[in-house]
């Protein structure tokens, strides 16, 4: 027999890794609404509410049905009390005035167009925003002191602002495996992050490198970029030394969501048409083949996927879990992993597959 929805709430888990969520899914009246007040509480600093309003969104998402009422709300976790509030005056006007307000408000705008620039985050934003800056073009007109990353990003922000296509995430891993195929060949490519996990666009195109004999991809980035540099196809890169010690980076230190891998954080040229072209940010990272399984579910997503997996892997299990390793705290050993299932079974979880990690 069919669960009611009263029995579906109850089985909605409390982790987002230990429920699947679909890309395509049946509340995003609520979700969207939620999510505005997520990332206006992420402007404002306050990390705590923010990732509050994106698990309760979260949890709407993976949802097999539209809510209608909120009785259909009855046992579900991670509703605070001030998400139901939005959701109750949704439900029953249609919108909330609190996301409507928010999505209109100066600072709201500011914070998005401002963030929105590659190179730069919330603190930068936010100071800008406080000297009565509003957009790419107010920098640019009162000449702000920008880095190089920031120069790139707001030369390119048309381009960066409009989503990257799957057809063109496919051209540009074609183009990433001749790189590395040119510089070692028997090297391995994954495409990572959100095409991963079935969407058709996204923000950038993210790869996983790694080579079967450990050690052969140890100062890759380099010769990647340079083979890339010399075809004309970089407008921007900036590629970062791996810094990952096991003893040091292990246990005794505090979870942290920054991986240490080498990485290179780029904006393609990419060829549109035969006289066109378009810029699209890339992040490639290179991971030692004993740490591609971690490195792998690191960096397929979602972020709140990825949060709560270290959660879960923290609280519940005693163990540290990061794109690197996983620590088992109770038996003082570090658990080796060749695939995401056996991760998956370490920490005592279901294993979702990629398309399901869209939290
Ligand atoms: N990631 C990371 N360290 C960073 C940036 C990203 O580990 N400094 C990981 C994130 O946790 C995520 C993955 O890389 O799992 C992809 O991040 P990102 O490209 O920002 O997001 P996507 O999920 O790919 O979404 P989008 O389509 O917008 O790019
Ligand atoms: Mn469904
Ligand atoms: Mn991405
Ligand atoms: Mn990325």
């Amino acid at each position: 027999t069919k669960p009611n929805i009263d029995q579906t709430a109850m089985l909605v888990k409390t982790y987002a890794c230990q429920r699947r969520t679909p890309l395509k899914h049946h509340n995003s009246f609520l979700t969207e609404a939620l999510e505005i007040l997520s990332q206006n509480a992420e402007y404002n600093d306050n990390e705590g509410r923010s990732v509050a309003f994106r698990r309760a969104a979260s949890v709407l998402k993976a949802l097999p049905h539209r809510v209608k009422n909120m009785e259909d709300l009855r046992s579900l976790p991670c509703l605070g009390d001030h998400s139901q509030r939005v959701i109750k005056e949704i439900l029953e006007d249609g919108s909330s005035r609190e996301v409507e307000s928010t999505r209109q408000s100066d600072q709201f705008q500011a914070m998005k167009a401002l963030t929105g620039i590659f190179g730069v985050g919330v603190r930068t934003a936010d100071r800008w925003f406080r000297e009565g800056l509003r957009s790419p073009d107010d920098l640019v007109r009162t000449g702000q002191q920008l880095n190089r990353a920031q120069q790139a990003g707001v030369q390119y922000y048309d381009d960066l602002q409009k989503p990257v296509t799957k057809a063109e995430a496919d051209v540009i891993s074609d183009i990433v495996e001749k790189a590395v195929r040119a510089v070692l060949p028997g090297a391995e490519i994954r495409l990572m992050g959100g095409f991963r996990r079935g969407k058709d666009v996204g923000h950038d195109v993210d790869f996983l490198i790694t080579h079967p004999e450990e050690g052969k991809e140890e100062g890759l980035m380099p010769k990647i970029t340079n083979w890339l540099e010399e075809q004309g196809l970089l407008l921007y890169e900036k590629t970062t030394r791996n810094s990952y010690l096991e003893k040091m980076d292990g246990p005794a230190r505090a979870p942290n969501n920054m991986d240490r891998f080498e990485r290179c954080f780029s904006i393609f040229k990419l060829q549109t048409g035969s006289e066109t072209e378009r810029a699209v940010r890339v992040d490639l990272v290179v991971s030692p083949y004993s740490q591609f399984a971690f490195a792998t579910l690191g960096w397929t997503g979602s972020k709140l996927f990825e949060r709560e997996l270290r959660r879960w892997a923290g609280q519940e299990k005693h163990m540290s879990l990061s794109s690197h390793a996983l620590y088992d705290s109770k038996q003082n050993l570090y658990l080796r992993a060749k695939t995401e299932e056996e991760i998956f079974a370490f920490l005592d979880l279901e294993f979702i597959p990629p398309s399901e990690r869209n939290a």
